[in-house]
């Protein structure tokens, strides 16, 4: 599951319009998908990270004017918050891309030229329904009655009749080719996704509307002054920009995976595949759309209140807990649901109770009866290789495999079960018996535990980098073995004769409590 060829990885979120600040979804989106690029990079793949923010189109403009001021002025700041969400939740992004930026205005500018140079778009005027709330247009047949009688997309949100001079793109040509692209097996994930996008494709696509002409808050067509180009058009070209298109893009395209969230796979797999082939450049690899999260199995909206500050909680429960519950507790894909007491829960039995005390007791008795020297191998026996086995497969195996199939939840508790099998070890070779009846199995037993708890604390590092990090140098393991393949090498003999001691360890999950107002 290593890679030493280093092949390149190129992972994106959706970049999020910031009309406002960021909530828990994005958290969720950024999260994951640091977990993946973390992975990724765990395995030896050379790794590219983009996220960002989606600044232009209508419902930015809206939204500034309500508040009276520029639509740059509303980006400005709340790109601010995005940008600082990312960076205390440790996502490490390679790049966190801005749509107002200068280069990227230059990239959607060359891939319109691509695709007026191939034919592809014509003038002509756009007569029908628009969603401001999602940035798409629909099609009268996709649109349902709200309560009071008004027309209403799809997703719910209120749509507006529209009628404007626009440039079309010839969607309609790509249909055969698209529908191939969606029939691909990995192409769309997970597959529950793809029927109704096969289905849209199948009922016939209509050209597709890519310029405004009401509002100049975009990016300019080239050559036609009065028109700015329809937001989705330059916000999919993010995913060039931050490669240096129209540039040479290095061999990080195409994209290795574009995680989205359900909402939008539309946009991912019809409208960006199609825009790519006519600019004639090479399809995203993978499109994962995932679920949403639910606020005690409520979606969250300022009506209701439930709105939740992805940093607050962050602070509340820390970093590495957050992360960890978001990963452990939804299957990826699918929608989940969070609460205050479920991530307490979590955290406290889990990473506290099984893995941290794991660490803590073994540690802790190799400061305090061996004066932190690590502990002689005399020797393994049976339960030593079993455990050794059971350790060994999660690394190499289990963990590596969900991982790389975007099984995220599962990788987590394929951890669990080993870090569990650490537990029963533990108790069963009891250490502090062996003290005084067999010091030499005494120091055997630590020496195994020592071992497997590097290799764990390696292997679940995607997931709680900060934590999994405090632990590795309070093990005294070098930056070179962090990694799938170092981890499992014979190092631990070296590191032991090296003099190596290790101190009092600190404890790494300290226990959560839940707030009053919360319990
Ligand atoms: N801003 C869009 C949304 O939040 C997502 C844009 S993703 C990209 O729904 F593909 F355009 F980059």
């Amino acid at each position: 599951m290593a890679d030493p060829e280093n092949t390149p990885f190129y992972i994106t979120t959706a970049i999020s319009y910031p009309n406002g600040r960021p909530h828990i979804g994005h958290a969720y989106e950024a999260i994951a998908a640091d977990v993946i690029a973390r992975f990724q990079r765990l395995r030896g793949r050379r790794v590219r990270f983009q996220t960002g923010t989606d600044e232009h189109g209508l419902k930015m403009a809206r939204k500034a004017e309500e508040q009276g001021r520029t639509p740059a002025d509303l980006a400005d700041e709340m790109s601010g918050h995005f940008r600082a969400m990312c960076d205390a939740l440790n996502v490490s992004y390679d790049r966190f891309i801005r749509t107002s930026d200068a280069d990227h205005h230059c990239a959607s500018q060359a891939i319109w030229q691509a695709m007026e140079a191939a034919g592809d778009l014509y003038l002509d005027r756009y007569e029908g329904w628009y969603s401001v709330r999602d940035e798409a247009y629909y099609d009268e047949s996709e649109l349902q009655d709200g309560e009071g009688g008004e027309r209403l997309s799809p997703q719910g949100t209120p749509v507006e009749w529209t009628v404007e001079e626009s440039w079309f793109f010839r969607l309609s040509k790509y249909q055969a080719q698209l529908l191939e692209l969606l029939k691909t097996p990995g192409f769309l994930e997970p597959a529950s996704r793809r029927n109704e996008m096969i289905a849209f494709v199948e009922g016939g696509l209509r050209d597709l509307s890519v310029s405004r002409t009401s509002f100049d808050w975009g990016v300019k067509v080239p050559g036609f002054e009065g028109h700015v180009m329809y937001v989705w058009v330059d916000a999919l070209t993010n995913y060039l920009t931050g490669l240096g298109y129209p540039d040479d893009m290095g061999d990080f395209w195409p994209a290795s995976l574009h995680l989205i969230g359900k909402d939008i796979v539309r946009f991912h797999t019809i409208y960006w595949p199609a825009f790519l082939m006519s600019a004639k450049l090479p399809v995203p690899q993978k499109v994962f759309g995932h679920g949403f999260l639910l606020n005690r199995g409520q979606k969250e909206s300022k009506s209701l209140g439930n709105v939740t500050d992805p940093l607050a909680l962050a602070e509340q429960f820390g970093v590495d807990a957050l992360r960890y519950f978001l990963i452990r507790e939804v299957a990826f894909g699918q929608d989940g649901s969070y609460s205050p007491e479920a991530i307490v829960q979590r955290a406290n039995g889990e990473l506290g109770n099984a893995f941290g005390n794991l660490a803590q007791r073994t540690l802790g008795f190799i400061a305090k009866n061996l004066e932190g020297y690590l502990p002689a191998v005399n020797g393994h026996n049976e339960a030593d290789t079993a455990l050794f086995e059971t350790v060994d497969r999660a690394i190499t195996t289990d963990i590596p495999q969900a991982f790389e199939s975007l099984a995220l939840q599962q990788a987590v508790e394929a951890w669990l079960q080993a870090v569990f099998a650490c537990n029963a070890y533990i108790d069963a070779q009891a250490p502090w018996t062996l003290r005084k009846t067999d010091p030499e199995r005494m120091e055997t037993v630590l020496a195994t535990l020592y071992i497997c708890i590097a290799q764990l604390a390696v292997a679940i590092s995607p997931v709680i980098p900060e934590s999994s990090a405090k632990l590795l140098d309070m093990l005294g393991i070098p930056e070179t073995l962090r990694n799938l393949e170092g981890i499992k090498s014979h190092w631990y003999s070296p590191l032991a004769e090296s003099g190596y001691q290790i101190a009092p360890p600190t404890p790494l999950f300290p226990r959560l409590e839940l707030p009053a107002e919360d319990g």
